[in-house]
Parts: C-alpha cells; sequence; structure tokens
C-alpha cells in the first residue's frame, strides 16, 4: 500500500502550491495531482455543486486509482464535501482550514485574525467558526477576493492590475487591526509578494501548505504507509480539461513552483 500514490486535487492549478510544500516534505511519495479546469472558479459556485464534483474526484482517485490518502487541497472543496467524503472512505482525507487555524492561533498576538478567500470560503463562515471555538476572544475578519484566482490562472502574478486587485480587497482590512492573515484560498500564494506588499511587513501571512505536508506524514507514519524511497516518487498532472489550462500558468507557474516541468494530461472522469 506504502507505493500506492497521493491523490491530491483542487479546482485548478492553486493545489500545486500545497503539492510543492507535500513534495519537499515527502518527496518519495508518488502523487496523482487533479485539477477540475472544466468547472473552475469553484469559489463562486454553490456548495452542493461543490460537494458533487468533490466526490466525483473522490471516487476517481480513490477507487479507480487507488490513492492512499486523499488531500483536498482546495479550500472550498473540503467545506463543500470533505466530510461527505470521510463518511465514505476509511482512508486519510485531509483539507486546509483546521491547518490553517491551527497556525493562525499560534501566530497571532492580538487575537485580531484575518481571512482572504473565495467569497464562497469567506460567507461561509467555516474559518470563522472554528477559530471562535478554538479561542473565544478571538476575533476574525473575512474577505471575498473573487478576481485573484483569474489572475493566477492565466499565470498573471505580479503587476499593476494584481496590484490594484489586491488594494481593493485588502483595503478593506484596514482599521481591523489584525496581526495575522490567513490565505484561505490555494491560489494565493503565488500572489503572495503583492499581498504582503500592500498588507505591510507587521503582518503575518499564513498559508496553510507547510502544516498540511507535515500533518500528513505524521499521519501517513502512524499508519504505516510512509513510502521511504531516495529516489523522488513519479508526478502525475491531470485536469479535467486541458483546454481551459493556460499557456501563461505553465510558462511562469513551472518556475514559480520549483517542481520541475509540468506536463499536464487531460482525463475524462466526468
Ligand atoms: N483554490 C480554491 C480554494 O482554495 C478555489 C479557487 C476557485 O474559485 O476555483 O478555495
Amino acid at each position: 500500500m506504502s507505493d500506492q500514490p497521493l491523490g491530491i486535487f483542487d479546482s485548478g492549478v492553486g493545489g500545486l502550491t500545497v503539492t510543492r510544500e507535500i513534495v519537499k516534505v515527502l518527496p518519495g511519495e508518488n502523487i496523482i495531482y487533479f485539477g477540475d479546469t472544466l468547472h473552475r472558479p469553484y469559489g463562486s459556485k454553490s456548495l452542493k455543486n461543490i460537494r458533487y464534483y468533490t466526490e466525483y474526484i473522490a471516487r476517481y482517485l480513490l477507487e479507480e486509482r487507488g490513492c492512499k490518502a486523499l488531500i483536498i487541497a482546495c479550500n472550498i472543496a473540503s467545506i463543500a464535501g470533505q466530510k461527505t467524503v470521510e463518511n465514505k472512505y476509511s482512508r486519510p482525507i485531509m483539507g486546509p482550514v483546521e491547518a490553517g487555524v491551527r497556525e493562525a492561533m499560534k501566530m497571532t498576538r492580538n487575537n485580531r485574525v484575518g481571512v482572504v478567500a473565495t467569497s464562497g470560503t469567506a460567507e461561509s463562515g467555516v474559518y470563522q467558526k472554528l477559530m471562535s471555538s478554538m479561542n473565544g476572544q478571538v476575533q476574525v475578519f473575512a474577505k471575498g477576493a473573487p478576481c485573484f484566482v483569474s489572475f493566477v490562472e492565466n499565470g498573471v502574478f505580479t503587476g499593476k492590475a494584481v496590484q490594484a486587485a489586491a488594494e481593493k480587497y485588502l483595503g478593506s482590512f484596514k482599521g481591523t487591526e489584525i496581526d495575522t492573515l490567513i490565505l484561505g484560498c490555494t491560489h494565493f500564494p503565488y500572489l503572495q509578494e503583492v499581498i504582503q506588499k500592500v498588507v505591510g511587513p507587521d503582518i503575518n501571512l499564513i498559508f496553510p501548505g507547510l502544516t498540511m505536508a507535515l500533518d500528513l506524514k505524521a499521519t501517513l507514519s502512524q499508519k504505516g504507509l510512509l513510502r521511504e524511497s531516495t529516489k523522488a516518487g513519479d508526478r502525475e498532472f491531470l485536469v479535467s480539461d486541458l483546454k481551459s489550462l493556460f499557456p501563461g500558468f505553465i510558462k511562469y507557474g513551472e518556475k514559480f513552483l520549483g517542481m520541475g516541468s509540468l506536463f499536464f494530461k487531460e482525463e475524462s472522469i466526468y
């Protein structure tokens, strides 16, 4: 079983930011990455729709491809469908929300935490609920940043348009006195440089990718599922629609991620 791949999925290319951390922490693992480019963006869709896609992708990765664990990198997919998938499969299933919240709770000094995410995640109230349940003193401010995802999918990570959008969305945190900001969308680390510039150097940016990778290592080890190999594992990158994968992303994304060449194939799972 330890040679079986890890299944990682996202609405598009955002989950590659989580994959990068997993590759660093668990270089010997075989990985199948699936980006649901046919249905992205998820952030503006109903949770019911996203749950349906999540179940479909989980079935493909866990049943058809025999993945030993499933990493729902996408925040909104984990909010919409992680529980349903966990109820169906006994293999490890992991999402980003709990890891991000844990990190933020460790970092904040003044108990004022921001979350910037897709509109769906911000409006779901899930980050707010989880943080309040862990610490009654904490104040959470969640904002949606809808067009960040399309910048990233197009390979636009910096520049005037990103800067203007960041000023518009992140400007609404002014006056909240947050000292910690969770990037509650897998796409947003690509824009980290601009986001940090706009919010200023005193705000800690939290992206849960590394915490997820470390949690995953601990879980695999505990269940005897770690692949201890000195050779790098095989990596397969799949999307549900190749035409919706933009060349701009491949050009700049490969450089940004530094995981070698991203050769995507289309897989019709629907
Ligand atoms: N990357 C996804 C997330 O973490 C959502 C992006 C989208 O809207 O498709 O929530």
